[in-house]
């Protein structure tokens, strides 16, 4: 089963049919994960806001080993997840997306791994890769079926590199140029430790990463939450699209 996390905004899916929720409890967190099960084009998927039904948990305070160890509990295989970043890439301004290939982690106290008591069982994943490559296809195939029926397509950036920052506070311009410098073309907050905890759970997990801004310093302006809200109300038609068009594969 494929499942959707939702991203900044995102906290229902737009012309998918409500399937009831599943309350799924692990051993990470007191509260049961809460789990939608959304149905398009006769394919359920489950959908899981990652902020929170009311977009109220921060980066730095999402239960990732809860979320993901829910949906593998649940029989998920598949991930398609929506990342808000800042665009650093000169194809990644504000309204623009990317399905990222490779990732750089500067996160730092965040529960990141299932392998922290059984130790007998420890395993150092192999995290070469770490987006699955068919979720990813699956992903820009998706982007270009929907860019080819509407009247202004989105730029979409088929690679690049995801840099991984804890938040909740955006960067400073240094922070930035550093980035640059190791070669991230989008930073974000959220996608680290989830696409390390898909890999160690064996879910396949790709990204639709989402320029809300630029990267700090590289416009003139400040980064405002009002202008961030406003390219994601743009953009959220968009979005909901592609992830119908991501859906309908799973036939
Ligand atoms: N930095 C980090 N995360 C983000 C940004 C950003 O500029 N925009 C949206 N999420």
């Amino acid at each position: 089963m494929l499942a959707i996390i939702g991203g900044t905004g995102l906290s229902k899916l737009d012309g998918f049919k409500s399937r009831g929720r599943e309350q799924c409890s692990t051993r990470f967190s007191a509260e049961p994960v809460v789990i939608e099960l959304c149905e398009f084009d006769g394919v359920t998927v489950a959908f899981l806001p990652r902020h929170g039904k009311a977009q109220a948990v921060p980066p730095h305070k999402i239960n990732y080993r809860a979320n993901i160890r829910a949906l593998k509990q649940l029989g998920v295989t598949d991930i398609a997840a929506v990342n808000a970043v800042g665009g650093i890439h000169k194809n990644l301004g504000p309204g623009a997306f990317a399905v990222p290939e490779q990732i750089i982690d500067y996160t730092a106290n965040r529960q990141s791994t299932f392998f922290e008591e059984d130790i007998a069982t420890v395993t150092h994943i192999d995290f070469t890769y770490p987006y699955a490559e068919c979720i990813r296809q699956q992903i820009l195939n998706s982007v270009a079926a929907v860019n080819a029926v509407i009247e202004r397509p989105r730029a979409c950036l088929d690679g690049g590199v995801y840099g991984c920052t804890s938040g909740p506070r955006l960067e400073t311009a240094a922070e930035i140029i550093r980035c640059t410098r190791d070669g991230c073309d989008m930073v974000g907050m959220t996608g680290m430790p989830e696409a390390a905890l898909a890999k160690e759970a064996g879910i396949e997990y790709g990204s639709l990463a989402f320029s809300v801004n630029w990267a700090a310093g590289l416009s003139t302006e400040l980064i405002t939450l009002d202008e961030i809200h406003t390219v994601f109300e743009a953009g959220m038609e968009f979005v909901t699209a592609v992830l119908q068009g991501i859906a309908s594969a799973y036939h």
